[in-house]
């Protein structure tokens, strides 16, 4: 670690409690230009400590806990029976843990990392995957068949709910079916991929992969993702990184190894900030339309009502929330 980064990060440690340092004061104390702690403060961010950065009040750390380490992370799990990677940077977590399902990896097995360079999200989106999140995945290797598969990113879906719940006291609702949500503003993702025997259609294996925002600043995302994006922790709370991970793993296993429905989907349908409202559709393919989210169905399917009075259920595609007195989309077409 460099000289600059290694004495920013023990006046950071002396700050009191909820103290912030300002730029100004840590460039006094250290003797360098604001720049070069700004600087220092990225790269202790990219080492994994959870620094935040708040305009007008200067840095401040957010957790004693960081950086996520997988000694640390075995110690929060206790007697995790699986292997555990934790890693600074992989390209994906997805990614890194197909491969070790591949070569036989059993349930339970965990990759996380402190960023990712090739963060995958749905539809072959890319997912922003800066310093200051908690990116991580889970083999599964479920019963069943790829159509379970739906239900199981619902399971997952509610695993992170409980784990951000129980370590963070913060709710979080979802937006079906895939994203976590935050006074309205995606905090986190779920990417479920796998593979199913052609044959019978019986499932090998799952990936179940999780990115979370943390304490990730706004700067962090391009100007596209920035006004849609929130962190959980922009506030003052001590962040427990360690606990939040393992709680995550244990809600994952405890969810998803064997997933029965009646354990998750009433509060996935609980947190749902769709259901009763009026949505836009926006299918893989063609164009989006109206419809209003009326349940939540025992498959994790979304079943709509057109405005031309059918009903549609969804097993796949995106949707977002029509606010008051938006117009329909143009065209209005099924
Ligand atoms: C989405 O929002 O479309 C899903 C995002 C899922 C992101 C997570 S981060 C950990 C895991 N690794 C990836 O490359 N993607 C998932």
């Amino acid at each position: 670690m460099s000289d600059t980064r290694s004495k920013l990060l023990a006046l950071l440690r002396s700050q009191p409690a909820e103290g912030f340092l300002s730029g100004q004061q840590a460039a006094e104390a250290l003797g360098v230009s604001r720049a070069a702690v700004c600087k220092a403060a990225a790269g202790l961010r990219r080492q994994g400590y959870q620094i935040q950065a708040v305009t007008r009040r200067g840095y401040r750390l957010a957790s004693e806990d960081a950086p996520l380490t997988r000694d640390g992370l075995l110690a929060a799990l206790e007697h995790w029976q699986a292997p555990v990677e934790v890693w600074p940077s992989l390209p994906s977590t997805n990614l890194r843990a197909r491969q070790l399902a591949l070569d036989g990896a059993p349930a339970g097995t965990v990759v996380a990392a402190l960023c990712q360079t090739q963060g995958r999200g749905r539809f072959g989106r890319v997912f922003e995957s800066p310093p200051g999140g908690l990116y991580l995945s889970m083999v599964l290797r479920p019963e069943g068949s790829i159509a379970q598969a739906l239900t199981l990113t619902a399971a997952a879906a509610v695993a992170v709910c409980r784990a951000v719940e129980e370590c963070c006291g913060v709710s979080l609702s979802v937006k079906w079916v895939n994203d976590l949500v935050l006074d309205g503003k995606k905090c986190g993702g779920i990417l479920t991929e796998g593979a199913a025997a052609l044959e019978s259609g019986r499932l090998e294996y799952l990936i179940v992969g999780i990115g979370l925002n943390l304490c990730t600043l706004p700067e962090d995302f391009s100007p596209a993702v920035r006004p849609v994006a929130a962190s959980l922790y922009p506030g003052l709370a001590p962040l427990p990184v360690h606990q939040l991970a393992a709680s995550l793993c244990r809600q994952l296993a405890w969810l998803c190894f064997d997933p029965q429905p009646e354990q998750f989907l009433p509060e996935y349908r609980r947190r749902s900030c769709v259901l009763g409202h009026h949505i836009t559709v926006h299918p893989p393919a063609g164009q989006p339309y109206a419809a209003f989210a009326q349940a939540i169905d025992d498959q994790g399917r979304l079943v709509v009502r057109l405005p031309a009075g059918g009903v549609q259920t969804l097993q796949w595609g995106e949707v977002s929330v029509r606010s008051a007195g938006s117009p329909p989309p143009e065209p209005a077409s099924i």
